[in-house]
């Protein structure tokens, strides 16, 4: 039964297999009406429950409209709201609910959370972000980078920021898509050192690059996220905008970058500190195709997990 719990931890093949079903199905669909069903209606039948122990606009909604598409009935749930919230342990609520629904997305804090998840559900468990990791992001940000630019393979990334959970998801891809990765950011905001070795040893170059603009010098995307995660404490707020500041994906950074470098943010963005409007409104810019290809790539998951 495959879980998608990690890029890392679904072979490269199925991955492929999975954008090609997104981009399939995104051409397919064209511009039909939101609500109107696809021909196949292939989750029929299916019932998925959405999980959020965090807030979220795109990955609520566009999993919960992909299932519609997709003829099945979704159950969107607040952690607070359920037992879950109130001491009932995540494997007791993977039990009952692998009773219920076909498929559990879940949006959590620690991984802990989700491998817990993963190992009591009898039903395929998606990873719809923790603490360390967002793997459904990073699939609609390589499907939305190749109908850009082609394949992403030895194509070079440079991360601007926080080295949090998407930087994490982005460094799991670079090893599994082949592409190369530079993180440009206050030395105590580094990504896992264990993932940079990882990716290393799969043949990727990872460079630690504390000099924004030699960072996107050779660029092909630049790519930055908030600078106070969910997860993290209200109380570094402060010392995170001070150690961030001079990492700001901004027009005088994107100077530096070659012309045909894009600029990526998963949203929500914080407009004027990680990134200016100027940026993000720009030219540039992709972000909001990469927040569509969220509702393709979650369909194209959704279809892989439940094997239909
Ligand atoms: N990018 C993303 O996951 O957005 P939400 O937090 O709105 O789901
Ligand atoms: N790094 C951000 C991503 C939000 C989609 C967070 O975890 O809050």
């Amino acid at each position: 039964m495959p879980n998608f719990l990690d890029i890392h931890r679904t072979a490269p093949a199925d991955l492929r297999t999975i954008l090609e079903s997104a981009s399939e199905m995104k051409a397919t669909r064209g511009t039909r009406p939101k609500g109107t069903p696809d021909d196949d209606l292939p989750l029929k039948g299916h019932v998925v429950a959405l999980i959020f122990e965090k807030p979220s606009t795109r990955t609520r909604v566009s999993f919960d409209v992909g299932v519609r598409q997709m003829g099945g009935t979704s159950i969107v749930l607040s952690g607070a709201e359920m037992q879950l919230g109130h001491g009932e342990t995540i494997a007791d609520t993977a039990r009952v609910l692998s009773r219920y629904v076909d498929l559990i997305m879940i949006r959590t804090f620690g991984e802990d959370i989700l491998a817990e998840m993963a190992e009591h559900a009898t039903v395929p468990v998606i990873n719809g972000l923790t603490d360390t990791s967002h793997p459904c992001q990073i699939m609609a940000d390589v499907m939305t980078f190749e109908e850009h630019r082609g394949p992403i393979r030895g194509k070079r990334v440079a991360w601007m920021g926080d080295g949090n959970n998407v930087a994490q998801s982005f460094l799991h891809a670079a090893a599994s898509f082949g592409f190369h990765f530079t993180f440009s950011g206050p030395a105590q905001l580094d990504p896992d050192p264990a993932l940079i070795g990882a990716a290393r040893s799969a043949g990727c170059e990872v460079r630690i690059e504390r000099d924004p603009e030699a960072a996107v010098r050779d660029a092909d995307l630049v790519v930055t996220d908030t600078w106070v995660s969910m997860g993290d404490p209200e109380s570094s707020r402060q010392r995170r905008h001070n150690l961030l500041r001079p990492f700001q994906v901004n027009e005088r950074l994107m100077e530096a970058a070659p012309d045909h470098a894009l600029v990526m943010h998963c949203l929500p963005a914080h407009r004027g500190e990680e990134i200016t409007d100027a940026v993000l409104d720009g030219p540039r810019s992709v972000v909001f195709d990469e927040a569509e290809n969220r509702l393709h790539a979650q369909k194209a998951i959704m279809r892989w997990c439940l094997g239909v």
